[in-house]
């Protein structure tokens, strides 16, 4: 599979003719909402679990020494809470190029988590996952040995380390817990 997914992400046609799509974000798209939407939600879909398992060659990384980014993993019964957006569909174009080494746009359900009480609980909408048949997927290691990744890495983006910090900052201003960005978080802490 290329790297490359802005070709495939271009052939998910199936919100093109809807007003507004929801899209689920747990990763950098928690912190880092950098397009035009028109609200936000805190969110959460169920079976998946956010891991540092993909490689980030273009963002936090170079091709020559990768650093890590997150993805999803399947796991029964986990439940990953993020930040859900609903965007115009025309915010897809340059989020496939922001997100193209590796996420796919894949449709999901989600749960809202706020307390909005005229408002839906549930809608279907788009997550980008990375699985793991995608060139750049790492995989699993030990949390120590990411942890060195992360604290080592720089890419066009900055350092991998700012990435991991603002994730768990944002993650824990939102009141969720996650016990693997946080076990990293104060392991990146310690190295440094
Ligand atoms: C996210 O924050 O949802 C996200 C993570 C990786 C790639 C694309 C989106």
């Amino acid at each position: 599979m290329s790297l490359d997914t802005t070709a495939a992400n271009r052939l998910m046609t199936h919100f093109d003719d809807h007003d507004s799509v929801w899209l689920f974000g747990y990763g950098s798209l928690i912190w880092k909402a950098d397009f035009d939407y028109l609200e936000r939600r805190p969110a959460s879909i169920r079976g998946w679990t956010r891991r540092f398992w993909q490689g980030s060659h273009d963002h936090r990384g170079t091709p020559d020494a990768p650093g890590r980014v997150v993805t999803l993993v399947p796991e029964d019964g986990a439940i990953c809470h993020g930040m859900a957006y609903r965007i115009p569909p025309s915010v897809f174009g340059p989020l496939d190029i922001r997100e193209k080494n590796g996420y796919l746009r894949v449709i999901t359900p989600m749960a809202f988590e706020d307390a909005a009480t005229d408002a839906p609980a549930q809608a279907e909408g788009v997550v980008y996952l990375a699985g793991e048949d995608n060139a750049a997927y790492l995989g699993p290691a030990a949390e120590v040995e990411i942890a060195r990744q992360i604290a080592a890495s720089h890419g066009p983006s900055g350092p991998n380390r700012d990435y991991l910090l603002n994730l768990a900052a944002a993650l824990r201003e939102l009141g969720f817990d996650d016990a693997h960005v946080f076990e990293l978080e104060r392991a990146v802490l310690e190295i440094a």
